[in-house]
């Protein structure tokens, strides 16, 4: 079997494994103890300059290979063109978009760099797949350096309406270097649907065709088994005698304006306005770490929610009850399978999301014989699959509020049929499943045009022979 080179912004630390990895590495995770593989990108450290030769580290069958990023690289292409420009544009959100010429610049040329630091590294029969929007360049890098090795692309976050895409000043530029990859994979048709009307408006009709959608699942089984490992633990022993017999909200997301935190916090305050009854019935824990602290618009969010989370503790709270737990540090994955197995209600409520594998965790992580309710955003590349959820529109706090209000009383036969839909649906896309699905199509197609290839020369040589 050829060998797998993962290309991605973030490279997992190799001592961090199982229930503690982050969500692509659990995804790849399959593939990776299949096959000799490397995975490549930023160490996650800066330096003086951008490092042109990897440092190396092997465990298992895989290589990770990582770069430290220079200084002004990584202003202008981590916290500049792809956190301050890209993040909010592929999210629809324009007007929070920060656009400068040197980010651009930035961006192109830590992309170069990747390029010209993997290609030593290759083998003629690698294949490459390389994910997410910091490097939308980098097939088309690799091929100026003379790489014909078959190349994915999957986007994880969503891509907008192309009228949208188009307000980025390097559109053109950033759907041109997609014409390089063979697959191209985003999460849910739409985003399919989006990307294909934008690259036929750039010209790059041809591109169209190689994209499709890949929806990424979780380790279902795995997180279910934890999740009820977790509840056992004295962790959860602890929150659960906290509550005093109270109902448990949660949600779970990074410190982001993608996720509608203020909206949700709103909403919760409002559920409490409109529907009195539920005062002092419910705590609501937000555990949001804070994410990207030294972008501009990550900060300005973070002084907002102190404030809102002020605000409503200090209208509603009682002496013996605090309506918002509100936690900005990371609390490991564990104990938050932990939970969120205690909590009757995850409350996931992006105003865009790629997929959000938060509300697909809520889920496995239920007890089959009590499971709590899923109140989910519409606008989550989940909805489309997790239609038992409760689905909300998140920008409107009252629709949240009713949500929360339906879940709170919502009967037990009813939580336990949405639970078992939703259930069903996340058992049926894997990380497994998703992963092999994506790699079929990038080599499937390998294979056919390999084929291909073979019999064009098979009818060239016919040719020459008549
Ligand atoms: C999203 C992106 C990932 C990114 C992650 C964390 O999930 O799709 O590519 O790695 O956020 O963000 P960070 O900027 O810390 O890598």
């Amino acid at each position: 079997m050829s060998r797998l080179v993962i290309v991605a912004n973030r490279v997992p630390d190799p001592r961090e494994r199982g229930a503690s990895a982050g969500g692509l590495a659990v995804a790849l995770k399959d593939a990776l103890t299949r096959r000799e593989a490397v995975w490549f990108g930023w160490s996650g450290g800066t330096a003086a300059e951008t490092a042109t030769t990897p440092r190396e580290l092997r465990q298992g069958r895989t290589t990770y290979a990582t770069l430290d990023l220079g200084e002004a690289d990584y202003r202008h292409y981590y916290q500049g063109f792809s956190n301050a420009a890209l993040w909010p544009v592929l999210h629809y959100r324009l007007g929070v978009a920060r656009f400068a010429r040197e980010d651009w610049i930035g961006y192109r040329r830590v992309n170069a760099a990747f390029a010209a630091a993997l290609a030593p590294l290759l083998r003629p029969d690698d294949v490459i797949w390389v994910h997410d929007f910091h490097l939308f360049l980098l097939a088309a890098e690799l091929r100026a350096l003379g790489c014909r090795q078959r190349i994915g692309f999957f986007l994880h976050v969503p891509f907008p309406p192309r009228q949208v895409f188009l307000g980025l000043p390097n559109a053109q530029a950033i759907l041109a270097g997609l014409a390089a990859v063979d697959t191209i994979g985003v999460q849910t048709e739409d985003d399919a649907e989006n990307l294909r009307g934008a690259l036929i408006a750039a010209g790059e009709a041809a591109v169209a065709p190689r994209v499709g959608a890949f929806p990424i699942g979780i380790d279902t089984a795995g997180f279910a088994a934890l999740a009820a490992r977790r509840y056992r633990t004295k962790e959860v022993d602890q929150l659960r005698a906290s509550l005093a017999g109270r109902a448990l909200a949660i949600g779970v997301d990074r410190l982001d304006y993608t996720k509608g935190l203020p909206q949700r916090i709103a909403g919760f305050g409002k559920l409490l306005e409109r529907f009195p009854r539920h005062r002092a019935k419910i705590t609501f824990l937000q555990v949001a770490p804070v994410s990207r602290g030294d972008v501009a618009q990550y900060r300005a969010l973070r002084r907002e929610l102190d404030e809102s989370v002020g605000r409503i503790n200090g209208q509603y709270a009682e002496p013996d009850w605090g309506p918002i737990r509100y936690i900005t540090r990371a609390v490991a994955r564990p104990t938050l399978a932990g939970y969120m197995r205690l909590a009757k209600i995850g409350l996931v409520t992006p105003l865009r999301d790629g997929m959000n594998l938060v509300a697909k965790e809520y889920v496995a992580a239920q007890d089959p014989e009590a499971p709590g309710v899923l109140v989910l955003s519409r606008f989550a590349g989940a909805a489309g699959e997790l239609q038992g959820a409760v689905l909300v529109n998140p920008l409107d706090p009252d629709d949240i509020a009713e949500a929360l209000d339906v879940a709170l009383t919502m009967p037990a036969e009813e939580r336990l049929a949405r639970w078992t839909t939703m259930e069903a649906a996340v058992r049926a896309t894997t990380a497994t499943s998703w992963c092999k699905q994506f790699l079929a199509a990038l080599e499937g197609e390998e294979a056919a045009a390999e084929a291909g290839r073979a019999g064009g020369r098979r009818a060239a040589g016919r040719r020459k022979a008549a």
